[in-house]
């Protein structure tokens, strides 16, 4: 077996996400830029976290805050300048940590330079770089297909006459990706970053790059349900995960690879037999397709036990796994499942084998903040609204200490802050015993400290009702993790006769240091590291 030191940093580290508008706002006008990320660089290194990961800081109209780039090499005055991001990367690797960007290559903003040529005149030299269809015969769009955020996703463009595809606003026009010169334009951005030092890229929609070449109609979906998306109504069969997208994701891998050590992650909403095709052939494709499993399953020990199991057995070999719990496109996990539960959570996705991606916010328990009718910002809740899809309640400031805006900024924030401020943030949890970031601080050394943890195989046990177990081991060390995802107690026989065992760390303090034996008996809402010291 590869010892830790064998392993590469994108697999022995956690992925820490921060959302750049909402994390720390010096300049004081109420969103978070890059000199506020510097301020608060020695919170994320005392947790002994080692990558950062920043949602898009590129200039953008902010149609989709910040998803929409009109200029992908430079930064939004907003955030900053070009020198505040040299800093920021210095600064980052003076602490030896890793910085990776957001790369949004499926779409550009309508007020691109590229797309303003594209759509000057249908014979411009970059005509090519959108998609462009002729109306259908009764004028109306091409074809049947649906954007994400509501409505057609063809809009038309009274100065040529034909309609251009947006998978999202449609002041986001999708980039062609079967034109050679778009290719080779976006594969020279990722140069840009590269050559300045970033250490690698999460490509935003990966799965969406390519579309069907014969522009079919996306067949009605059966399982559809008024209380979903009207995006739901159709399977994308034609418009997303086609298979010419394995070669865009490998040329991508091809330009990471002229660098050493750096890292491809890939944004895909796929189930798992679909979503592993973009490790790629020969592990060329994406470093760490992202594996969204904890954020879009029930929060049900048997469905998640099937997931892991089918996840860890689909993995191409030397494919490494990881996981996510949260990040700015859904509710919070301490939202979704309570507060009691994403300390079960936290360390369901600090033990399990691969690497961890955390949501800013998640390590003090943050929650979705309400967000009235007159505060929306996101343009999703604006176009389809009062279904629950509104992405600002994920999105508030964070939580630093007590102060007003809780220290996030000496302006007015442009999201509410979480009414319980006061005591769920930084400085009030950093040396509480009891509290969220104590645990996760907790959490965090014990994985970075213990190999079975951190690189370790990974073995099953066999459970029912609500309880997940599993062991992690590594040249002789072993941690039975055991963790009780409903609320009355439960007992757990692991089946491994005469285990001893000692608690290292559990959600209810007053466990630790406990010996186990044999049976284990789990209280509501709580999930336990144990060390075993007798496995015969
Ligand atoms: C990704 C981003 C999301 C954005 C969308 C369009 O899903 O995570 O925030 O709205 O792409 O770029």
């Amino acid at each position: 077996m590869k010892k830790a030191q064998d392993h590469l940093w994108w697999q022995k580290e956690i992925v820490y996400q921060i959302y750049p508008r909402s994390y720390m706002d010096n300049s004081g006008d109420g969103v978070g830029d890059l000199k506020g990320i510097i301020q608060r660089l020695d919170h994320i290194n005392d947790l002994g976290i080692k990558v950062v990961w920043i949602s898009p800081i590129y200039p953008s109209p902010m149609a989709d805050f910040g998803y929409d780039v009109s200029d992908y090499t430079n930064i939004h005055p907003l955030f900053g300048t070009m020198d505040d991001f040299n800093k920021l990367l210095a600064e980052i690797h003076d602490r030896d940590l890793k910085l990776i960007l957001d790369l949004v290559p499926n779409h550009s903003s309508n007020e691109h330079q590229w797309f303003l040529e594209s759509k000057s005149s249908k014979d411009n030299p970059k005509r090519d770089w959108y998609i462009w269809k002729d109306p259908a015969p009764d004028g109306g769009p091409p074809n049947n297909w649906l954007s994400v955020f509501g409505g057609s996703a063809w809009e038309f463009d009274e100065t040529t006459g034909q309609y251009y595809y947006h998978a999202f606003l449609k002041e986001q026009p999708d980039l062609n990706w079967r034109n050679p010169e778009v290719q080779e334009a976006m594969l020279n951005v990722m140069r840009f970053w590269l050559d300045k030092g970033v250490d690698g890229f999460r490509v935003d929609v990966m799965w969406h790059l390519i579309k069907d070449d014969q522009f079919r109609d996306n067949p009605p979906n059966p399982e559809y349900t008024e209380n979903k998306s009207p995006y739901d109504k159709h399977l994308q069969v034609y418009t997303t995960d086609q298979p010419e997208v394995h070669d865009i994701v490998s040329m991508m891998r091809e330009v990471v690879d002229e660098y050493d050590e750096r890292v491809l992650i890939g944004e895909i909403y796929l189930p798992i037999e679909k979503l592993i095709a973009y490790y790629g052939i020969d592990n060329k494709g994406a470093h760490l397709p992202f594996n969204f499993q904890l954020v879009v399953l029930p929060w049900d020990a048997r469905e998640i036990e099937a997931a892991i199991n089918k996840y860890e057995g689909a993995l191409p070999p030397d494919g490494w796994p990881n996981w996510v719990l949260g990040n700015h496109d859904n509710s919070r996990i301490a939202t979704r499942i309570g507060k009691q539960q994403a300390r079960v959570a936290a360390m369901l996705l600090l033990t399990l084998r691969g690497t961890p991606t955390i949501y800013y916010g998640d390590e003090i328990g943050m929650e979705d903040v309400f967000i009235s009718k007159e505060q929306i910002q996101d343009p999703q809740e604006k176009n389809i609204p009062g279904i629950g899809l509104g992405r600002d309640p994920e999105r508030t400031p964070m939580q630093w200490d007590d102060t007003k805006n809780s220290g996030f900024t000496k302006g007015e924030p442009w999201l509410p802050l979480m009414k319980n401020y006061q005591e769920v943030n930084v400085k009030n949890q950093w040396d509480k015993e009891d509290s969220m970031l104590m645990y996760y601080r907790k959490l965090l050394a014990l994985r970075q400290n213990e190999p079975a943890l951190m690189v370790g195989d990974y073995t099953p046990v066999y459970t029912e009702g609500n309880l997940l177990s599993y062991i992690r081991s590594h040249s002789g060390k072993r941690f039975l993790i055991a963790l009780n995802l409903g609320n009355s107690e439960e007992m757990l026989d692991p089946n491994i006769h005469n285990l001893k065992a000692a608690v290292i760390t559990s959600t209810h303090i007053k466990n630790e240091g406990k010996t186990l034996k044999d049976s284990i008996r789990l209280e509501p809402n709580e999930g336990l590291i144990a060390e075993i010291t007798d496995y015969p």
